[in-house]
């Protein structure tokens, strides 16, 4: 049974968590990250904080610089949270319909996948055969891996419109009952990757639009605008780049025009 932990060892998880992946953990997230981190050290068999906090920077265990992650991590979201970002995207993938190449869309820190589908299911609707990608991709293999199963409690299906619910889910039974599966197609349309938004970005893009949204309000102003510089190097000219209500870009000088609250363009 461990203690609750010190100032002094939250300090260490502060500068851990900031340079894993540029999150900044304010005070009142102690009690929380004291109850996460302590089921591991029980599990690890270590009797301190400040033990795990060795293991971790020792180089020697990625695995569990990995699971320390997922566990300072918040996974919130859901289906067609913010809903008039997929109208935005609905509006797009109309106006892409005649073209050749495919309607790219990447969903950056997409947690457990909720956002990346609600993405594939619009533009499976609007764009019907033409082709499109679209990526999911978070620092947590934990929620990636949630999210390629496609597998939900039916609670989480409040917000898909009742047609998308026909065309794209599956309605568990029996012993899946309570349950809907995003069914195979629409899962074969989506691929997911494990990105930390606070490195150097693979190989990827250029997108039509990235949604990149709930993710940096736990970031310093500067790994924000660095997260979104990023972002806008992967995303084409003119597109857009989505972000959450309660966040914004404005002041942080990036390359990107304010189109309505959350909305940015990239100038074509
Ligand atoms: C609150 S969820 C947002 C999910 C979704 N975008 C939405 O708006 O509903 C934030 C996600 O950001 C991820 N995250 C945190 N830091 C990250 C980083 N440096 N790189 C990539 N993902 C990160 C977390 O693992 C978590 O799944």
């Amino acid at each position: 049974m461990t203690t609750s932990i010190t100032d002094k060892e939250f300090a260490l998880f502060q500068r851990f968590i900031f340079d894993a992946a540029g999150i900044t953990l304010s005070e009142s997230k102690k009690a929380l990250v004291s109850s996460r981190l302590s089921k591991r050290l029980d599990e690890r068999r270590l009797s301190s904080f400040a033990d795990y906090f060795k293991v971790l920077s020792s180089g020697q265990d990625a695995q569990e610089v990995q699971v320390a992650i997922d566990l300072l991590t918040t996974n919130e979201t859901y289906f067609f949270r913010e809903s008039k970002h997929f109208e935005l995207l609905r509006e797009q993938a109309e106006q892409a319909r005649g073209r050749s190449t495919p309607f790219k869309v990447w969903s950056a820190a997409c947690s457990t996948g909720e956002e990346t589908y609600s993405i594939a299911m619009v533009l499976a609707a609007t764009l019907q055969y033409a082709p499109f990608e679209v990526l999911g991709s978070d620092i947590s293999s934990r929620v990636l891996d949630r999210a390629r199963t496609g597998h939900y409690p039916v609670s989480r299906a409040t917000h898909i419109p009742r047609a998308y619910l026909q065309q794209f889910c599956l309605r568990g039974t029996q012993d899946q009952e309570g349950t809907i599966l995003v069914d195979r197609p629409l899962r074969e349309r989506v691929r997911f990757m494990l990105i930390n938004l606070n490195t150097t970005l693979p190989r990827i893009g250029p997108f039509d639009v990235i949604f990149l949204r709930n993710v940096m309000i736990y970031f310093s102003a500067d790994t924000k605008r660095q997260v979104a510089e990023r972002a806008l190097s992967v995303l084409k000219p003119g597109g857009y780049l989505l972000i959450g209500h309660a966040e914004t870009l404005n002041e942080l000088n990036v390359n990107a025009i304010a189109v309505a609250p959350s909305i940015y363009r990239k100038p074509g």
